[in-house]
């Protein structure tokens, strides 16, 4: 790790990557390299920064962070609009700091609008360890006149090939998150975005791009934004042929007023360049346990959690639930998350929300004769909250119809029979810490399943000057509530939710210890929901429930249901009083197996070995200090068809000796050869799946 700056030019050297950028004479900030270590020398000479004359052009030539000035007529990252009718912003390089941190160093620019007193700095930060960059930017405004932000991207970032990348993002939906789809990058803008008001279940704020690049080979660049908010991606391919990447907030229906003296800054990309997919997907995994999650709960394993949605919907009470409850500490969860339906006047999705009381019929003494069962039972207990959210069939709304976002000439558009709170008011902010904060305070209640449920329409409020900034600062304010409810109640944990996987981002990440992936529990789907998840987001934050969803259409067994889940956060969310004997021992003795090699599940280096979609089959390996973890899923129904298939393990010591554990035998191999020839695994049947424990010897 290490950072260095000679003739204005600088260079990031990350664990096997440099990045390399450099001032111009006319202080353009000009891109070079990002890639492969060459020598430093090699871009000391001044003209090497001068890549807007050597390009000919200022059209095609490679920023760091460009403005809508001359002749880019391409994505930028910052447009203005001045006082005095200017809406052209023009950068130009003022100066540099480098500053030493125990495991980083970071290097801040800082650019100017010097006739308009605007100062940019471009913050990149390096991590000890990895090929990682994290990037955002910080506009000030040292004028007199107040000045508007357009437009201000995290980052910008430029892809040495002239031959079109391949781009792989999301095309989901709910039930369908994270579900990747390949595109190629031909001339002209691919956007991906969210104008819905949080990260959305479609696009994801991420981007990976390669020209040939598999899970083990070829140059993957990539990025991850810290933002649950509208987001834009752009990915861009001029006509020369240079790649180019824009990502931050997104710039539809935003502006953000900057008076004298006062500054903007931009979420954080996490960016890196490997050599493979695997190698992506691990740097990601780790840096996010080291320094993205919430650190109170980062290195521990997350509890096994049962949650009653898909049992009791909005019907619970206390006694049924307290019956799901010992059914769930008989089979080894550590954790009963009662989810919707305990407050207000809740008995569907028509009415309720906003009031966060107890309802008194489902709880005539409170939650605690239910909360006190959970405890005695050796769980702790969770609850469900939707707490940016008011149904029009509430007392909070009838008390407060203006708490809402709104324009009073339209009408009020419902989804899921539900508004949302415009908590850029201070009271309403105040009042949805307080509801939250009341019961944690009244009841031990140790997790929180933090729901939204719905998009942003009409986006009027009133309350603020310039109410195209909602975007940024209604987002702001969930991460502030977040974090107070965590710093007032010490050991609480957090799960982000919106209908499923609507907020699954690196943003939520940084504030909840963990994310709910999709409403979806249907097992096949979940493979490719799960795999797009862990291309760049940790495993050990993605909650997987077993449940009985489509129980009787599809001929799932338990085995298959299980072995789906535990590639994740195994969580159970069946309806455990419709269960047999049998299937109860089912799910303890695989609760039981999750509990053994959790640590490396959640906390070890992760390879998928096969896809679906190239192999027929999916397989994931996890590689802990003293175990590896196999599943393999077929999830083709048919008997004889792709029967048999081979698989070669990664990551493994090519030294040590190794046991594999198969269902009726033990064979011992070298980590060499199990990385080498391989396995040869049989797999008939319809939706079959195997666990196959490997122990280090
Ligand atoms: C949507 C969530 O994704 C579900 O898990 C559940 O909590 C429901 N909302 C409850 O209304």
């Amino acid at each position: 790790m290490k950072i260095t700056e000679k003739n204005r030019v600088f260079i990031l050297e990350t664990e096997k990557t440099q990045y390399v950028f450099g001032a111009a004479d006319d202080g353009t900030l000009c891109h070079i390299h990002w890639g492969d270590k060459a020598k430093e020398d090699d871009f000391a000479a001044r003209f090497e920064a001068n890549e807007k004359h050597r390009n000919g052009t200022e059209e095609l030539a490679k920023n760091e962070y460009i403005g809508n000035s001359g002749q880019i007529f391409r994505p930028q990252s910052i447009i203005m609009n001045y006082a005095d009718g200017c809406r052209e912003a023009l950068l130009k390089y003022q100066s540099y700091k480098i500053k030493e941190e125990n495991d980083s160093m970071s290097l801040e620019v800082t650019l100017a609008d010097e006739p308009y007193g605007i100062y940019v700095t471009l913050i990149y930060r390096i991590y000890k360890g990895y090929d990682l960059i994290e990037r955002n930017s910080v506009i000030e405004n040292m004028s007199k006149e107040t000045a508007v932000i357009q437009k201000a991207a995290s980052a910008e970032l430029n892809l040495p090939s002239r031959r079109p990348y391949y781009s792989l993002n999301p095309n989901g939906s709910w039930g369908a998150e994270f579900t990747v789809e390949k595109t190629q990058v031909r001339n002209g803008t691919l956007v991906y975005q969210s104008t819905h008001g949080r990260s959305s279940h479609t696009n994801n704020p991420f981007f990976v791009l390669y020209e040939n690049a598999g899970e083990t080979y070829g140059e993957v660049f990539f990025g991850a934004l810290k933002w649950s908010g509208n987001f834009k991606t752009e990915i861009a391919r001029d006509w020369s042929g240079s790649t180019r990447v824009v990502i931050g907030i997104n710039d539809t229906d935003f502006s953000y007023v900057l008076r004298p003296s006062e500054s903007f800054e931009t979420p954080v990309a996490v960016c890196g360049r490997t050599i493979g997919l695997a190698e992506m997907s691990n740097q990601m995994n780790s840096f996010a346990v080291e320094h993205i999650l919430p650190k109170r709960y980062a290195k521990e394993p997350l509890p096994v959690l049962y949650n009653s949605w898909e049992a009791t919907e909005f019907d619970v009470d206390s006694e049924s639930q307290q019956r799901l409850a010992e059914l769930a500490a008989k089979i080894g969860c550590e954790l009963f998350v009662m989810d919707d339906g305990w407050f207000g006047q809740r008995k569907n999705d028509r009415a309720g929300l906003g009031d966060w009381y107890v309802n008194p019929v489902k709880f005539p003494q409170g939650l605690k004769p239910l909360i006190d069962k959970v405890n005695s039972l050796g769980m702790k207990f969770g609850l469900w909250f939707e707490p940016e959210m008011v149904n029009p069939d509430s007392d909070l709304y009838r008390a407060h119809p203006d708490w809402i976002y709104h324009y009073d000439t339209r009408d009020r558009t419902q989804i899921r029979n539900q508004f949302i709170l415009n908590i850029t008011k201070p009271e309403v902010k105040e009042f949805v810490f307080e509801v939250m904060d009341r019961m944690l305070c009244e009841y031990n209640i140790e997790y929180i399943k933090w729901d939204m449920n719905r998009a942003f329409t009409e986006s009027g409020a009133e309350n603020l000057e310039n109410a195209q900034e909602l975007w940024v600062i209604h987002t702001q304010a969930v991460y502030e509530i977040a974090d107070r409810l965590k710093e007032k109640h010490k050991g609480l944990q957090l799960e982000c939710c919106s209908s499923g996987g609507g907020r699954a981002d690196l943003g939520a990440m940084s504030h909840f210890d963990m994310v709910w992936t999709s409403d979806n529990t249907d097992p096949v789907d979940r493979l490719d929901i799960q795999y797009g998840f862990s291309l760049l987001y940790p495993i050990k934050c993605m909650r997987a429930w077993v449940t009985d969803t489509n129980r009787y259409s599809r001929p799932y067994d338990w085995d298959f249901r299980f072995n789906v889940s535990m590639q994740g956060s195994l969580s159970i969310g069946g309806n455990l009083s419709k269960y047999s004997e049998e299937e109860l021992a089912i799910h303890k003795k695989y609760i039981d197996l999750y509990k053994s090699v959790r640590n490396v599940i959640q906390f070890g280096r992760f390879y998928r070995l096969a896809n679906y979609a190239d192999d027929g089959i999916y397989a994931t390996e996890y590689v802990g200090d003293k175990k590896c973890v196999l599943f393999v899923c077929k999830n083709v129904n048919s008997f004889y068809k792709d029967r048999y298939h081979h698989v070669k393990l990664m990551g493994l010591d090519p030294d040590a000796e190794y046991s594999v554990n198969w269902e009726r035998c033990t064979e011992k191999f070298s980590g060499a050869y199990l990385m080498a020839k391989g396995l040869d695994i049989e797999m008939g049947g319809t939706l079959e799946s195997k666990i196959i424990v490997i122990d280090k010897n």
